[in-house]
């Protein structure tokens, strides 16, 4: 079950009238291989300043109509002091690319978090090797970084100036400097294949990912994209729960990205293979500029609002949360 062909999940991805029975087969296999218990990590959105110009994404250089903000080193490490006070075992760090944050600032800011005695992950976006190498030395745990399409040419046609072979170095860099590696893709890209999306899902085995997030893609009115119809929530979590039951024991987030274009959606991604759920834990002030894409969730929640909120929606469903550091099983 956990080798299925390509040929295989393209007739999964392309027919609906199994997507029930293919969610029941992803919620077993979860709760065999990472128990009932969901892992919170707290997420804090430090910056949405970037250099890159992916097409669908709000936070693009180009897009002159968002107000754009830096949060200071203390102010970070303030936020991660009051998400491990909420019980938080692990604090992302996400960001656009924004190189006003060079290594030794990181570094720092890595220093002073694992103070805490947390879990701690970066998605920051694309780095040397020095810098993946100093971050690790700091006390980074996990790297995140989407390949977002294993599709090159879509990848091309999305990332203006990037280079689908040094995402790829990125990751290859990540695993061998010993953190835990996360990657994912978008679902429902303009021009996406089906053919495609089974091929990230194989992408994910074979580079054995240890964290996989995946969501669907939604059109931003600021961005190239703006008139592209949004991904379908449904097929973003059957490639989610594909990716379940190819790699069983990994750490599999319900993704916010889903919850926008489903109210319930994170319950439905934890029913489905999710065992990890990401809230934010950065102050209200910032959460509207954080506009990745439109009417993203949480924006006028602050930080215990989201805890207790994830905390009741996640007993509702009889799980509970993991009082431990959540690493993937095999670490
Ligand atoms: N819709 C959905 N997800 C998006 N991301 C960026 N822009 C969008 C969008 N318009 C995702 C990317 C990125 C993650 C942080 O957010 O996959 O890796
Ligand atoms: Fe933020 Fe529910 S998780 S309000």
């Amino acid at each position: 079950m956990n080798n299925l062909t390509k040929s295989e999940i393209i007739e999964i991805l392309k027919d609906d009238s199994q997507n029930e029975q293919l969610f029941s087969e992803a919620d077993k296999i979860r709760k065999k291989f990472v128990g009932d218990e969901v892992h919170l990590r707290g997420l804090i959105e430090f910056s949405n300043i970037c250099k890159r110009t992916c097409k669908y994404c709000g936070l693009r250089a180009e897009n002159k109509s968002i107000s754009r903000y830096r949060i200071t080193e203390d102010d970070i490490v303030f936020y991660a002091q009051k998400a491990a006070e909420l019980g938080y075992k692990t604090i992302v760090l996400q960001s656009g690319e924004d190189e006003f944050y060079s290594r030794d600032i990181i570094c720092n800011i890595i220093k002073k978090i694992k103070e805490l005695n947390v879990a701690l992950t970066l998605s920051i976006g694309e780095r040397s090797f020095d810098d993946f190498k100093a971050f690790k030395d700091s006390g980074a745990d996990r790297y995140l970084i989407r390949i977002e399409t294993t599709d090159k040419e879509l990848y091309k046609k999305m990332h203006p100036h990037m280079d689908f072979a040094n995402r790829i170095k990125c990751l290859e860099y990540i695993k061998e400097l010993g953190y835990e590696v996360g990657t994912g893709c978008l679902v429902g890209l303009p021009y996406q294949t089906i053919e495609s999306l089974a091929n990230d899902i194989l992408f994910f085995k074979e580079i054995n990912a240890d964290m996989v997030g995946i969501g669907p893609f939604i059109s931003h009115p600021d961005t190239p994209l703006n008139n592209a119809e949004n991904g379908s929530f449904i097929q973003a979590v059957k490639v989610m729960a594909i990716t379940r039951i190819m790699l069983p024991d990994i750490n599999i987030p319900a993704t916010t990205a889903m919850e926008t274009l489903n109210p319930n959606g994170r319950i439905i991604a934890l029913q489905s293979g999710a065992n990890v759920v990401m809230p934010n834990v950065t102050s209200t002030e910032y959460r509207a500029k954080y506009e990745i894409y439109p009417n993203k969730i949480c924006i006028n929640e602050n930080p215990v609002q989201c805890r207790n909120c994830i905390e009741n929606k996640i007993k509702s469903i009889g799980r509970t949360i993991a009082s431990d550091y959540g690493f993937h099983k095999k670490f």
